[in-house]
């Protein structure tokens, strides 16, 4: 995982709270706002992952025109803007305006007390 989520203005320090995994649903994504920081976290069965929500295409949420970034499968993550589409896995762009992007990724734990949390295991 590259470090280039640090460098969004605003990029929050591990150990921030994000919100509680029961928040999330599970297939499903959820957006959190750290100030002005977008992350959007995504979920699908023991896999979580966290992005910058911001769309490579043209920097854009990708929940910017609803909630329905998931794929029907929950493979992958799909941009509400123009379809662009990255691997829920590892961020990577598969289809459409994503190919030859990736989303950023941000590590993130699960406390004892259900909370995910900016910062690796
Ligand atoms: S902003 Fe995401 S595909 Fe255009």
């Amino acid at each position: 995982m590259t470090e280039a989520w640090r460098k969004y203005r605003g990029a929050p320090a591990d150990g921030t709270p994000l919100c509680s995994l029961d928040a999330i649903p599970d297939p499903g994504t959820h957006g959190v706002l750290v100030g002005r920081f977008p992350v959007l976290l995504a979920r699908n069965g023991a896999t979580l992952r966290a992005y910058v929500n911001a769309c490579p295409h043209q920097y854009l949420p990708l929940d910017h025109r609803g909630p329905n970034v998931i794929s029907a499968d929950g493979r992958l993550l799909r941009c509400t803007n123009h379809d662009a589409a990255f691997r829920l896995e590892d961020g990577v762009g598969v289809e459409g305006l994503g190919l030859d992007c990736a989303l950023d990724a941000i590590p993130v734990t699960v406390d004892a007390g259900g909370m995910v949390v900016i910062g690796a295991a």
